[in-house]
């Protein structure tokens, strides 16, 4: 029921494509909790059913009260001082009734927040159709109509500064301190890579209010990252070498992340594990667009306890625990239908307890040189590097942009 395959966010100097995107969003939430019904029916309020439970409630507990808050505190104010004569009678047709569904669907969600609530912590297995139909048949004729009929009137009407007013709004809504100054321009779609120009001025990063540990802002950071529902904040790239020392990177998911270093899982005979064996040093890289930052952490590797890996092994959905047994990660394979024929053989062995293979678990880079990187007007950015120091303290410095 998980979906990992990362979809692209668009900026707050976009807003009416990040109310778009927020809909998009719910549409998946939507979908998920449609499946969770035939899902429950059949393996009951197992790990898959209980992950999806608590992703549903994040989202309508979290996000989708705050894009309610953008349509009803500042979208339709800015819409009703803006429009006149057509507009303003189908907005005085219109927003009566998307009003008064915030309110019905509001209490629908609280009806199967607390069956979820129960799947979540795996004390019941019941969510009763008849709830989910309702809630989800509101929410998608109600954006539908907001789609077709609101936002096009608000990309008609409203002026640059009025777009920038939005934008800003929704971001502070969000904890992101916008610049002073009207949002930069969308990147062009100029004819050369070259010609994408996107200015950054959301925030600032001093010397002075960073913590002294790397770890803690770190951990300010990433918790900054998921309010502002940054897209996939745990994707990360990892850098390894070669033995000739060519470097190659790829995406991974950082799945823990405490003072002993920060951890991913893979499968140890893959290139990056080879790699790793034979030279242990590598580099993580966070990019963070919708916040404007970047951060580099580098540092030797180890891999987790035995007891680490099997207790985030056994936390997987079945179909994880599967697919990391039948796929031999990086070797080549003739085709589609011989990884899905390794897959059936695996999980036709296996049931539903599989035991983790002995070369897949967790690998944990275990720093040495820490830099948050925080754009700013101009390319004129903010760089803190934090580097370990031989006592196990941390030297703090500012890099030039
Ligand atoms: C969003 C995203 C998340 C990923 N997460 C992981 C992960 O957590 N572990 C993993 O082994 N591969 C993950 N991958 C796949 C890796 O990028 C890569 O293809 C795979 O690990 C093989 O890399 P290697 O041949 O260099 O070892 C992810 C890819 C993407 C795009």
């Amino acid at each position: 029921m998980s979906n990992l395959l990362p979809d692209s966010a668009p900026g707050f100097d976009q807003p009416i494509a990040v109310l778009k995107h927020c809909h998009d969003r719910i549409r998946k939430q939507l979908a998920t909790l449609e499946k969770l019904l035939p899902h429950l029916a059949s393996h009951g309020a197992d790990e898959e059913a209980r992950q999806a439970a608590r992703a549903v409630m994040k989202y309508f507990d979290q996000a989708a009260p705050l894009h309610h808050e953008d349509e009803e505190q500042n979208l339709v104010p800015m819409l009703r001082s803006s429009a006149s004569g057509a507009d303003a009678d189908l907005l005085a047709e219109l927003l009566p009734g998307i009003l008064d569904e915030h309110r019905q669907m509001d209490g629908m969600w609280q009806d199967l927040h607390e069956q979820l609530a129960a799947i979540a912590d795996g004390s019941a297995a019941v969510l009763r159709e008849h709830d989910v139909q309702r809630f989800a048949a509101m929410y998608r004729a109600h954006m539908e109509r907001e789609e077709g009929h609101i936002a096009p009137m608000a990309k008609r009407l409203f002026s640059a500064d009025q777009m920038a007013t939005l934008g800003q709004a929704m971001q502070q809504r969000r904890g992101i301190t916008p610049s002073a100054a009207p949002a930069a321009p969308a990147a062009s779609t100029g004819d050369a890579v070259a010609s994408l120009r996107k200015d950054y001025g959301q925030a600032s990063l001093s010397e002075n209010d960073v913590a002294g540990d790397p770890f803690v802002q770190f951990t300010t950071w990433f918790e900054e990252a998921l309010k502002a529902q940054v897209n996939e904040p745990n994707a990360m790239s990892v850098a390894t070498v070669d033995e000739q020392g060519r470097p190659t990177s790829r995406i991974v998911l950082i799945k823990q992340f405490d003072p002993r270093g920060f951890t991913w899982y893979t499968n140890y005979n893959s290139q990056k594990g080879r790699q790793l064996a034979a030279n242990p040093h590598a580099a993580l890289l966070f990019f963070w667009t919708e916040l404007e930052r970047q951060i580099r952490i580098e540092g030797r590797v180890e891999r987790t306890s035995a007891e680490e890996s099997d207790k985030y092994f056994h936390s997987r959905p079945l179909k994880s625990r599967l697919a990391a047994i039948a796929s031999a990660q990086s070797e080549p394979i003739a085709n589609r239908d011989a990884l899905e024929q390794n897959y059936d053989a695996v999980a036709k062995q296996y049931g539903e307890e599989p035991p983790r293979p002995e070369n897949w678990g967790g690998f944990r880079l275990v720093p040495e040189r820490i830099e948050f990187w925080q754009g700013r007007r101009s390319r004129f950015h903010d760089r803190i590097v934090y580097t370990l120091q031989s006592d196990g303290s941390w030297a703090r410095e500012r890099l030039q942009p």
